[in-house]
């Protein structure tokens, strides 16, 4: 019987639980053993009892969970080889021989590495006598294949990222509720939300709230931003999305206290604009999964049960995609090496477009 663990790695994700429901129980279906690695890679380095075998009634009611029941961590020692080493002995040892891993970018890197060292990390633990001949000699391959659980949406090659949806819309329920207390108090909000390198949450968010700026990673604006503010704000309330990784049209970093400020200024020809910054922070990534993330969490799920069983040695390490609507497999590491640009999910003009529909200058 072939044995299939599931796994959640780096930052949580809504949707995660859906995913790991969907592996344990396609894997049960199709008449394969089902086990479950929890913290991440941590589990795999630690191995005993965070590697469990899980049953069909272990994940019930997990659709509708936050967060990820099995644990994530950012694992330091699996970047090392001694870490890896002893990851693979715990994994022949458990005789697992297919690994699904949910995660972002980051995590899925490990992953191709770990399966591309894979046969000298056993050669290696048979020659110091850690492992016998043969207990290696049914664990040649270890198949591999990505879920691509982030809210960043940051992966090239997927329309969306399991979270991605929950994410925004948890964004764009708090940009509400802010609204509501800008307007009351005639006040300019800078809210900074989460993407270091990707600004789709941002842009996206942007869009939807009708905000009057957005400032992101990789699109940095064209224009001088602090002269194009001057020029268009004079509302009762003002709305500034920032992602936490920002640029300007020179690279350099801008913060919300720096917007704030300019915001605030009160000398001559500044904005003199009451001012607050609101970090929504971990908020973006918590509580439950919108159904999208869910649905897509699920299909996903079957289809990297399919893809581990379909897998052969030459098959190089895919990830799960969705891309017009189609579930398909990729090649992992092309998608990892192009970090997805806001220019894939929408065209620059659409999005000026869109952006100008937001509230006329100068309303009381
Ligand atoms: O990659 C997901 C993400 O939420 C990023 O948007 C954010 O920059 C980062 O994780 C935060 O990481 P941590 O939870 O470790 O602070």
């Amino acid at each position: 019987k072939k044995k299939i663990a599931v796994m959640t790695s780096g930052g949580d994700s809504p949707g995660m639980n859906a995913a790991v429901r969907a592996v344990v129980r396609m894997t049960i279906h199709m008449g394969c053993d089902a086990y479950c690695v929890y913290e991440g890679y941590e589990g795999l380095v630690q191995g005993s009892n965070l590697i469990r075998k899980m049953e069909w009634d272990d994940v019930r009611g997990w659709l509708s969970e936050g967060g990820t029941l099995i644990g994530t961590a950012r694992c330091m020692a699996f970047y090392e080889r001694p870490g890896r080493l002893t990851a693979a002995k715990n994994l022949v040892l458990s005789g697992i021989d297919a690994l699904i891993i949910c995660g972002g970018d980051g995590s899925l890197t490990g992953a191709d590495k770990f399966r591309s060292e894979w046969p000298s990390l056993l050669k290696e633990l048979v020659s110091t006598g850690e492992l016998t001949a043969d207990q290696v000699k049914d664990c040649q391959h270890l198949n591999i294949v990505g879920l691509v659980g982030s809210i960043d949406n940051d992966l090239a090659g997927t329309d969306a990222t399991i979270g991605c949806y929950s994410a925004l819309a948890r964004i764009c329920e708090m940009v509400d509720y802010i609204e509501a207390t800008a307007s009351s108090h005639s006040r300019a909000f800078v809210i900074e939300v989460m993407g270091r390198h990707c600004g789709w949450l941002a842009l996206m968010a942007g869009v939807a709230t009708g905000a009057d700026f957005v400032f992101i990673p990789e699109r940095p604006r064209e224009h001088d931003w602090k002269e194009d503010m001057h020029r268009k704000i004079g509302k009762r309330k003002t709305i500034v999305i920032v992602a936490e990784g920002a640029r300007d049209k020179n690279g350099t970093k801008i913060t919300a206290e720096e917007i704030k400020d300019l915001l605030a200024d009160k000398s001559e020809g500044g904005l003199a604009l009451d001012t607050r910054i609101t970090t929504l922070g971990h908020v973006q990534r918590g509580g439950t999964a919108v159904a999208y993330d869910r649905m897509l969490a699920t299909l996903q799920g079957v289809e990297a049960v399919k893809a581990v069983l379909d897998a052969t040695p030459e098959t190089e390490t895919s990830f799960i995609a969705i891309t017009e609507n189609q579930i398909v497999r990729k090649p992992l590491m092309k998608a990892v090496a192009e970090t997805k640009k806001c220019s894939e999910a929408v065209d620059s003009k659409d999005f000026e477009l869109a952006m100008s529909l937001r509230d006329s200058e100068f309303e009381d």
